[in-house]
């Protein structure tokens, strides 16, 4: 057995019988996300264009928004979703807006791709426990963030319900996910 087995009491738990509760963090939720605090602030996810997979995209052809909506999530969250129709709990859906240009190509005219232009990110992070309630960003089964290219350190929603939650009620039978733009999450 290596030491840190031995020292690390959650570990250790899956290894001996008689294991007190006592024993466990009382944060507890390490496992919930590793994107969330114990208080429920969410950070952004740096990582996520190489540890997630690309559930789909929108373009947005005018306006502040315009351009590509690259939207990822866990490939555990796709796996979990292709079983049970669901996103599990500690699931995380960002969503990245990324400037266009159009051109000729070979392929023909009006040939839209994404720039290195970034706008922002939106990010919604699963919780079906009901964990932050005291938190303004948590509610209706998600932690709900906002992040611009020029405060990626902090979370730029304070109240989900005024800053998100109307736009996305046509989406609140599918979890407030719009899901008709990734077909992935179907096998
Ligand atoms: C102006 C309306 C509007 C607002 C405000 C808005 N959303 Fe959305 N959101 C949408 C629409 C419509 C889509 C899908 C189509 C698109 O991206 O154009 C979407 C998609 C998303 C997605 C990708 C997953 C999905 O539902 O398809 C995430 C994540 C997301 N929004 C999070 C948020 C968060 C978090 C907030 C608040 C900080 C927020 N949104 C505010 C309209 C909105």
């Amino acid at each position: 057995m290596k030491l840190n087995k031995i020292l690390n009491p959650v570990r250790s738990c899956a290894l001996v019988a008689m294991c007190s509760l006592a024993a466990l963090p009382i944060s507890a939720d390490e496992a919930f996300s590793p994107y969330v605090s114990e208080s429920g602030d969410i950070s952004f996810p740096e990582d996520f264009r190489l540890s997630m997979t690309h559930m789909g995209s929108w373009f947005v052809p005018d306006g502040g928004a315009s351009g590509f909506h690259d939207v990822y999530t866990e490939r555990a969250t796709v796996e979990a979703f292709r079983e049970t129709g669901k996103f599990p709990d500690g699931a995380t859906v960002v969503k990245e807006l990324r400037a266009h240009e159009s051109g000729s190509y070979t392929t023909g005219q009006g040939v839209s791709h994404s720039t290195e232009g970034l706008k922002q990110w939106f990010v919604m992070i699963k919780d079906s426990k009901g964990r932050f309630a005291d938190n303004g960003v948590w509610g209706d089964g998600w932690g709900w963030a906002l992040f611009k290219p020029d405060s990626q350190g902090a979370n730029a929603a304070a109240d989900y319900k005024a800053d998100c939650l109307s736009c996305h009620i046509p989406a609140k039978d599918n979890d407030w996910i719009y899901t008709e733009a990734y077909p992935i999450l179907n096998k």
